[in-house]
């Protein structure tokens, strides 16, 4: 049965643990396994802009003895004449596996439903599941075990990366705090379905509207643009209303002692997080996008030995 992986909880504790056990294997030797030998290809489809993304899957997929096809919608059929379902059987024919960054969570839905390989979702308006993977190893290099720890999430608690902590959390058995304006807290149903999840692992789930009570003994605090892909036309209400939210130097500062500040990235310097923060001590966001890499590469082994 093939295994797509469209959010974070598409896995179980053990299953994510067993691929940041194998990132962290293949980080020590970046050449050591080749299931894309052939070569085979994956397909990397964007149909919003990327840096990290795009060039984490390349090198990944290379890495891995394969070939990436980057394509990008702007140029393609998928999103004007051809549904993604038709796109999805006219790859699996020639492709190991999709990825695909979208908006839609209901895109990426339809093309597994379509499809015989696995599909990855590389960022939706909803999730950022591989960026996650990602965060958990960087967490885990740094402080160790997930499990038990307590991770603050401040900002768009509706966004992607929000939800996505929201339930990649839950499903490490962490605790997870999300701060936020009433206006921009997460999806209920996601929530729900996040503290399900927690209950199983042992974690929690807590929203919060302060951020101070939010970071206070929190082990990881994480933000992200108050402005992402799609949301450029609220530009201005969402500076205003996400000020209270900015991570500075003392905010950082009631947070535990030694607590890892971690962006995804792009960033933007003085709106979510100030400069002394993000390249600061405490910052380990460089190692968190190198191991996109390496968390990505430990996925697509895993789910192409289940394909
Ligand atoms: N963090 C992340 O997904 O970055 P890109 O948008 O550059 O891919
Ligand atoms: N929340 C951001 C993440 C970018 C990697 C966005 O969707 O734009």
């Amino acid at each position: 049965m093939t295994r797509h992986f469209l959010r974070d909880d598409d896995l179980t504790q053990a299953e994510q643990s067993e691929i940041l056990d194998l990132a962290i294997e293949l980080k020590k030797d970046r050449f050591q396994v080749k299931p894309l030998a052939g070569p085979q290809t994956v397909a990397v489809i964007f149909d919003k802009s990327s840096t990290r993304t795009r060039v984490s899957f390349a090198v990944g997929i290379a890495d891995l003895g394969g070939v990436p096809l980057i394509i990008s919608t702007a140029n393609s059929q998928l999103g004007g004449k051809e549904t993604a379902t038709d796109t999805a059987r006219v790859l699996e024919r020639q492709v190991a596996a999709i990825v695909w960054r979208t908006f839609a969570q209901s895109g990426l839905e339809e093309m597994a439903a379509g499809t015989t390989v696995p599909v990855v979702n590389g960022l939706s308006d909803d999730f950022h599941p591989c960026q996650l993977l990602a965060d958990l190893l960087t967490i885990r290099e740094h402080r160790g075990a997930l499990a038990g720890s307590t991770v603050t999430f401040l900002g768009d608690g509706a966004s992607n990366m929000a939800q996505s902590y929201l339930l990649a959390g839950a499903v490490a058995g962490m605790h997870v705090r999300i701060a936020s304006p009433g206006a921009f807290a997460p999806t209920a149903s996601v929530v729900d379905d996040a503290r399900r999840v927690a209950a199983v692992n042992g974690g929690s789930i807590e929203l919060f509207t302060d951020p101070v009570a939010a970071v206070t003994g929190a082990d990881v605090v994480v933000t992200d643009t108050w402005v992402s892909m799609g949301k450029e036309d609220e530009k201005s209400k969402r500076l205003r209303d996400l000020g209270a939210y900015r991570v500075d130097a003392e905010l950082m500062g009631t947070a535990s002692p030694g607590a890892l500040f971690l962006h995804c990235l792009p960033a933007d310097r003085g709106f979510e997080v100030t400069a002394d923060v993000i390249d600061g001590p405490q910052s380990a966001v460089w190692d968190e996008a190198e191991n996109r890499l390496h968390a990505q590469k430990a996925l697509l082994v895993w789910l192409l030995a289940r394909a």
